[in-house]
């Protein structure tokens, strides 16, 4: 029998909103599959500085160490911006992707049938699109050293900094992955201008000859912007460092037509991590409107890669699908003259038909 602990770190904003919606159908896929899920619950972000003075408290981490999976809504909040890097709900976050070891952050962006008129980009343009972004996690301007913002010279400094073997296990893992869907890799760097690029680029160069199923090639992270937004079926699995895939993969909610759509997986570490591309979304925070879906489908790539329960994973990504070409739509993504769901009414369905879905089975 599958047994799984998973941690909850809800968060701030809409996170305990979405989180809701993916917690009441993990729930249930245990039932109907007779799994032992255990699932608990942790304070991070905002909610944490406000309760306990900081934004990881030893709890979290200790409980999240001792989990097999990791599920995070989102942190931040408006009232936290004037404070320092290190003393912001982020922080707690990325203390936690640290901690937790995952350095591999596949973020899948991918064109629903039925919301091909929720993106601005032509229905042709989008039409198939399915690009699997894996984004290096721990490295880069996040967590290079030396880092400063220094008031007496009116200065500030962050370092972008990897090292080889940082480089090669990341891209192993996305070699292998195109090697498992379409066959093309597309590596992203400023070459042209970073030396940390020159090695990235290098590196990635040195290790295609042991994929050879495999089309390397490389794209500056300017022209891959554009290029994802003209031709964004051309892309298979696109890697990148830290922050130029936590900007791309936005950008890429564009073909989906909204953020609240995308989900992530964090693997290669000790416990896997498990949240949601957007984040806590001050601007509809509290209101019950936000799209659960992009935590929903986090969920099946919870199930898929710690419970090694495709059919499952499958169900709930069917799920999506089949709510969507209903016509069943939360604010962000209804046209004019529609009503639009709220956060629960959107997870209850999805809910029923993975019930119903799995049930067939
Ligand atoms: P955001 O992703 O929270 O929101 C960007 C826009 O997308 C907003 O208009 C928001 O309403 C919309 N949106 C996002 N998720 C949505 C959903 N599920 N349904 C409907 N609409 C959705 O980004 P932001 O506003 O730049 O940042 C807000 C805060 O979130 C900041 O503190 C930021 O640091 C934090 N953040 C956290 C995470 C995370 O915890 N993983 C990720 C990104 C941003
Ligand atoms: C994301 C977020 C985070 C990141 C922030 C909140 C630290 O934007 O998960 O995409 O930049 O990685
Ligand atoms: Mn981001």
């Amino acid at each position: 029998m599958t047994k799984l602990k998973i941690l909850v770190v809800a968060g701030d904003g809409i996170g305990p909103e979405v989180t809701g919606e993916a917690v009441r159908i993990l729930r249930s896929v245990a039932e109907l599959g007779g799994y032992d899920f255990q699932i608990s619950e942790a304070l991070i972000g905002g909610v944490a500085i406000k309760q306990q003075g900081t934004p990881l408290p030893a709890a979290t981490l200790s409980a999240a160490l001792e989990s097999d999976a990791v599920l995070l809504g989102a942190v931040g909040g408006n009232e936290f911006n004037s404070l320092t890097p290190d003393k912001r709900p982020e922080a707690g976050l990325l203390q936690l992707r640290q901690a937790l070891g995952g350095f591999a952050n596949l973020r899948p962006a991918f064109a629903f049938p039925a919301l091909s008129s929720n993106s601005p980009l032509r229905p042709e343009v989008i039409e198939g699109a399915d690009i699997l972004f894996v984004r290096e996690l721990l490295g880069g301007l996040y967590f290079g050293e030396p880092r400063q913002w220094d008031r007496a010279s009116n200065s500030a400094w962050n370092t972008m900094r990897y090292t080889r073997d940082e480089v090669v296990r990341v891209a192993r893992v996305a070699f292998e992955l195109a090697s498992m869907r379409r066959k093309k890799l597309t590596s992203v760097d400023k070459a042209n201008v970073l030396e940390v690029s020159q090695l990235w680029r290098a590196t990635v160069t040195e290790l295609a000859p042991q994929y050879p199923g495999v089309t390397l090639e490389h794209q500056y992270v300017d022209a891959c912007a554009m290029h994802l937004m003209n031709t964004p079926r051309n892309f298979d699995v696109v890697l990148t460092e830290n922050l130029f895939g936590d900007i791309l993969s936005d950008e890429s909610a564009v073909i989906t037509g909204s953020l609240g759509m995308l989900p992530s997986a964090t693997i290669g570490g000790k416990v896997n991590l498990y949240e949601p591309v957007h984040g806590s979304a001050p601007d509809i925070a509290g209101k019950g409107i936000a799209n659960p879906l992009g935590a929903i489908l986090t969920a099946a790539m919870l199930l898929r890669h710690s419970g090694n329960l495709e059919q499952e994973a499958q169900a709930i990504e069917t799920a999506v699908r089949k709510v969507l070409e209903q016509g069943h739509r939360t604010a962000d993504l209804v046209r004019a003259g529609e009503t639009p769901l709220s956060t629960q009414e959107m997870g209850k369905l999805v809910h029923q038909s993975v019930n119903e879905i799995i049930d067939r089975h």
